[in-house]
């Protein structure tokens, strides 16, 4: 059993989500590897946020598109989670890929581009990886069909997964079909038998979100290639006495 312990949106039961402190604590945890989300601000500038709107997670409001960087590097992105954390910032993706590039992790980076489509968002964040050095450690992956199509030309170098919570009979054809090389699935579309249609077809499998015993025993048992999760040191914890 090798199932890799990635960090969803960093360690981020116990830190802000997609900011350096939830990043710091699943590095020292000795997570596998981070996953995280990725818009473009107005001024199309690549950043990390989960939301379109900057409002649950920072003391802004407003779409992410409607802001430039410069607005939005000036909310706090700390203190709805906790008063320990006042004063931490939105980080755009290149001061992410300037912090990850000399740490041994896997990085898988969610384009959130199925409610809105940004235009050039699959080679703004291809370049950055270019430029970082960091292509051959990264799978780029998304809810939307068609990006995953745009990203086709990019999947020789790059991992690219097609990210679904939907039951579709013939998922892992459907995925390869749009050129991912890799299916992120949410917990509750695992089973036995696409896992093994995975491992046939030589796609990695990873399943999302997963914070308890039981699901992870599951993902352990059939051998996922990674979990998602926010709390890497219970993960990596119950992986070692597995
Ligand atoms: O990439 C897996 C997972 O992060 C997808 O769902 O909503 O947490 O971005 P969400
Ligand atoms: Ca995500």
């Amino acid at each position: 059993m090798n199932t890799n312990i990635i960090a969803h949106r960093g360690a981020s039961k116990y830190a802000p989500e997609n900011t350096l402190p939830a990043f710091e604590l699943a590095y020292q945890m000795k997570a596998n590897g981070i996953e995280t989300d990725v818009q473009l601000t107005k001024d199309n500038i690549p950043i990390l946020i989960h939301d379109e709107k900057v409002n649950r997670t920072t003391n802004g409001t407003g779409y992410v598109k409607d802001l430039t960087y410069r607005e939005i590097k000036v909310l706090d992105a700390g203190s709805w989670f906790s008063s320990d954390f006042t004063g931490t910032t939105i980080l755009s993706l290149e001061e992410f890929l300037e912090w990850i590039r000399f740490k041994p992790l896997y990085l898988n980076i969610e384009l959130k581009n199925n409610k809105i489509d940004y235009k050039h968002l699959e080679s703004i964040v291809y370049e950055n990886l270019m430029k970082y050095q960091l292509l051959d450690r990264t799978t780029l992956s998304t809810f939307n069909p068609s990006s995953v199509e745009r990203l086709k030309p990019m999947n020789q170098s790059i991992g690219v997964a097609f990210l679904t919570s939907k039951k579709k009979s013939n998922l892992v054809s459907h995925a390869k079909k749009l050129g991912a090389n890799a299916l992120h699935i949410k917990y509750k579309l695992l089973n036995k038998a696409l896992v093994e249609k995975c491992q046939q077809q030589k796609m990695p499998v990873r399943v999302y979100t997963i914070n308890k015993e039981p699901s992870m025993k599951k993902c352990f048992s059939l051998n996922c290639d990674a979990i998602f999760t926010d709390v890497p040191d219970i993960a990596l914890n119950y992986r070692n006495n597995f």
